[in-house]
């Protein structure tokens, strides 16, 4: 592997704690509490550090998103709607409601306003916004009035920081997704070079920590496209044009449609 590949990771780093740390700094000194709940206190500094990151990361995957995300129809749910960018992307007309799953809740008000912009409001009753995780998969079909009531469930860069992901995912498939609706991703995941997949695994600890959880080493596309409720016929997974098979945050793309019975 290359040095800059292999040290990649440092200039984000690096980046994050210069843009983010005076911030939490005095939001910690407006909320001193804030250093009794370490959760809260990284939900914080991620917040921060994503208004600089989170354009640079939505442009860096313009082309991606600009081929996956006008599929997104009727009721569709974001998971980890990070400042709700994703529904930039969605075709006039197409999406009935947009449900944005975002336990940072330091991220809602960003969400709502994107979102308005968008044509997607409560008071219109298109928009639903819930501080839990891709997890808490009662508390989602609650608020959606019903099990497999969603067409599209829409993951960009969210699965490395889900707890028990693959019981997440499991359950998000055959529970919150309707017969016949598709499951749209674009996720970093774990290379399949043993090289890469070494330095993912080596850099995860202090990336994690830095990025609120954020794992470089997990396979979840595999965890996605191995279900057994994929129609393999209307399915497909890529790589992301032009990616060198050598970057640390090696990224697959997915759209995936359920069986409809
Ligand atoms: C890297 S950001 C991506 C945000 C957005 N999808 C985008 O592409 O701009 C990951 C997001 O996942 C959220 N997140 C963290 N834990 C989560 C969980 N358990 N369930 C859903 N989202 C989660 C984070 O708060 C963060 O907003």
């Amino acid at each position: 592997m290359q040095l800059s590949n292999i040290i990649a990771p440092i200039y984000d780093l690096w980046w994050a704690i210069a843009v983010a740390f005076i911030p939490t700094l005095m939001q910690v000194l407006q909320q001193p509490s804030l250093l009794l709940h370490p959760s809260n206190l990284s939900d914080a500094f991620f917040a921060h550090a994503w208004v600089v990151f989170g354009p640079g990361s939505d442009e860096g995957g313009r082309e991606v998103k600009r081929s996956l995300l006008p599929q997104a129809k009727g009721v569709v749910l974001d998971l980890g709607a990070g400042h709700g960018v994703s529904c930039t992307y969605f075709q006039p007309g197409a999406v009935t409601k947009y449900v944005a799953v975002e336990p940072n809740v330091e991220m809602h008000a960003k969400i709502r306003e994107t979102a308005r912009a968008h044509g997607f409001e409560g008071r219109l009753g298109n928009l639903v916004v819930l501080g839990c995780g891709a997890g808490d998969v009662g508390l989602i079909n609650s608020a959606l009035g019903g099990e497999q009531s969603v067409d599209t469930i829409i993951s960009v860069l969210t699965f490395c920081c889900v707890p028990e992901p693959q019981q997440a995912i499991r359950e998000l498939c055959d529970r919150v997704l309707k017969p016949g609706g598709q499951f749209l991703f674009y996720e970093h995941v774990l290379s399949r070079r043993k090289d890469v997949a070494k330095w993912q695994t080596l850099w995860t600890p202090i990336w994690s920590l830095v990025f609120n959880g954020c794992l470089l080493n997990r396979p979840t596309d595999r965890w996605i496209t191995g279900l057994d409720v994929w129609d393999e016929s209307l399915s497909e997974v890529s790589g992301k044009p032009g990616q060198s098979e050598e970057n640390i945050f090696w990224q697959q793309v997915g759209s995936m449609v359920k069986k409809s019975s």
